[in-house]
């Protein structure tokens, strides 16, 4: 029988805004994280609650240790918060240091993300890539410029340096009154009031706020709004305008300054999420057809992690609703398998807290345990069939052959091999002739292998030793192509478990030659 609920899934979506962090790590993320649940009311006990989870999932979990340890964050969670009328999940992204193929996995659940940047700091070049593959995803990206509170850098440089770095065009929707440092407020462009910021003792509650009128704030703040009259001025006269349009493409980019530790500009961000950044749309199948949003619930997976729990030892697999309306207990197909798939499990995950999910629309997140057999990309759906188009991984940079440490745990070895290949923490490379003695391990960016060493060792019982290999750059290849590249010095062939051939070349330099003399050979 049909869903009496589903034809609320539209404005259920509407009320919906689902978006992602990301940042440099320091920049920060979790402060603004952690404001954003003050001014979203989730967040009774003053600030310091998402450090204080995060403290009890180092105490509790071995990968916590390693997140310790290196200032990482391996997990992904979701938070979900009322604001206004609105529903706002926020995914989180794992804080690598370097770009990791599981944060571009997050973004792709995600309809928007907030770019934190440290003002004192600008674009710090790890961080980099991720921002470029928002910009070539064309996800719209808001930008707030942190930590204005102390002193920083010039706020048109700063704008300079975001446009030339990602191509993206900063549009300030707010500007901020005072040098960084000496932080009054922000004059909204929007309408021109001023709003002027009063400090709270670490930003434990929210940022008493004033809106002054232009003629008053001439007087009050002197210098200081003259100097941003002055900065306005230019900024109108280079059409530095905000379009909506540009803005759903990824091109320009609301762009927001503040202080999330005083929380000074936090509710303009918040409000301007809500306002700006779209609701969940219609996702597209692997045809490219449109799945309404009122159809028959579906959702497709874009993390799967097992062993959260290490007393359960399960494995739970993040679901993007994109249609429809998901009751627990639901039994719908797994479009991969064509097997039924039972949800009596469902959760909302921060880190070792799980709260059971009754229902969830377009836009929300469900954590579906024991989720055997779902991976990354996969697609779940009731009644109407439908295949959401898979994830794509990217081509690996970096390369190291793993081996176990203690031949005697080879059988501990494999398994954690599979495990974290299916997770995808690291691309798994073969080769056909050796099969699992040494697979090769490939990641995009290095600290996937710090992550994978680890989870090795603590939670399958099989240290590893990595050993760097020659290979800087891969392509896809296919079956025809491969015995002739096997057959070339300075290149190998591996395969994926998912049945991708890759070649591994030297040098780039290899590779265009190869390209330019080979144009028989097929390399993608
Ligand atoms: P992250 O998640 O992006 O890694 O950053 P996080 O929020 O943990 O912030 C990193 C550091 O920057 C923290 O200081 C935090 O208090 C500080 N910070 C965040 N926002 C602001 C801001 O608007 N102004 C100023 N001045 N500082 C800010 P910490 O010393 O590492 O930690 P804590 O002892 O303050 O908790």
């Amino acid at each position: 029988m049909a869903d009496p609920a589903r034809g609320d899934a539209v404005a259920q979506a509407a009320r919906r805004r689902t978006f992602a962090i990301i940042s440099h790590p320091d920049a920060g993320k979790t402060t603004l994280t952690e404001k954003f649940l003050l001014y979203g009311g989730a967040l009774s006990s003053g600030a310091g609650s998402v450090k204080a989870r995060e403290g009890r999932r180092s105490a509790t979990s071995d990968w916590m240790e390693l997140e310790q340890q290196r200032g990482i964050s391996v997990t992904s969670t979701v938070l979900q918060f009322p604001y206004r009328d609105h529903v706002v999940n926020l995914l989180d992204t794992p804080g690598h240091r370097d770009f990791s193929e599981d944060t571009y996995r997050v973004l792709t659940a995600a309809d928007a993300a907030v770019m934190v940047l440290d003002a004192a700091k600008g674009i710090e070049p790890q961080t980099l890539k991720l921002f470029e593959v928002c910009r070539a995803q064309g996800l719209p990206l808001l930008t707030f410029l942190n930590k204005w509170d102390r002193p920083g850098r010039d706020p048109l440089a700063l704008l300079d340096e975001i446009h030339d770095q990602i191509g993206v065009s900063p549009v300030p929707v707010t500007w901020p009154v005072g040098l960084a440092g000496d932080f009054r407020g922000v004059v909204d462009r929007r309408d021109g009031r001023f709003t002027r910021f009063t400090r709270v003792a670490r930003g434990a509650t929210e940022a008493p706020e004033e809106l002054v009128d232009p003629a008053r704030a001439a007087d009050e703040e002197g210098a200081a709004w003259d100097d941003a009259v002055e900065e306005l001025a230019l900024l109108d006269g280079v059409g530095a305008d905000f379009d909506t349009e540009l803005f759903l493409g990824g091109e320009v980019s609301p762009t927001f300054f503040g202080s999330a530790l005083t929380n000074f500009g936090v509710r303009l961000l918040l409000d301007a999420l809500v306002d700006l950044a779209p609701a969940p749309s219609p996702r597209a199948d692997e045809a490219g057809k449109p799945r309404p949003l009122d159809a028959p619930f579906s959702g497709f997976v874009f993390k799967v992690q097992a062993n959260m729990d290490r007393s359960h030892r399960d494995r739970i697999a993040f679901l993007r609703v994109c249609s429809g309306h998901f009751e627990r207990g639901m039994v719908v197909t797994h479009a991969q398998t064509q097997r039924p798939f039972a949800t009596k499990y469902a959760h909302t995950v921060f880190g070792q807290e799980r709260e059971t999910v009754e229902e969830a629309w377009p836009g929300d997140v469900v954590g579906l345990v024991n989720a055997t057999d779902v991976r990354v990309g996969d697609t779940l759906y009731l009644d109407e069939h439908v295949a959401f188009a898979g994830i794509p991984s990217f081509a690996p940079e970096h390369f190291s052959v793993a081996r176990p440490r203690d031949t005697g745990r080879f059988k501990q070895f494999r398994r954690g091999i599979a495990q974290l290949d299916e997770e995808g923490v690291v691309q798994v490379l073969r080769d056909p002739d050796l099969g699992d003695q040494a697979p090769v391990l490939g990641a995009v960016g290095p600290m996937q292998f710090d992550v994978a060493v680890h989870r090795l060792e603590h939670e399958f019982g099989a240290p590893v030793e990595l050993s760097p290999t020659s290979y800087s750059v891969a392509r896809r290849t296919d079956a025809a192509s491969a015995p002739a590249l096997r057959a070339m010095r300075g290149v190998a062939v591996f395969g994926r478990a998912d049945g991708t051939l890759l070649a591994l070349f030297e040098s780039p330099y290899w590779l265009d030659r190869l390209l330019a003399d080979h144009p028989e050979l097929k390399l993608y």
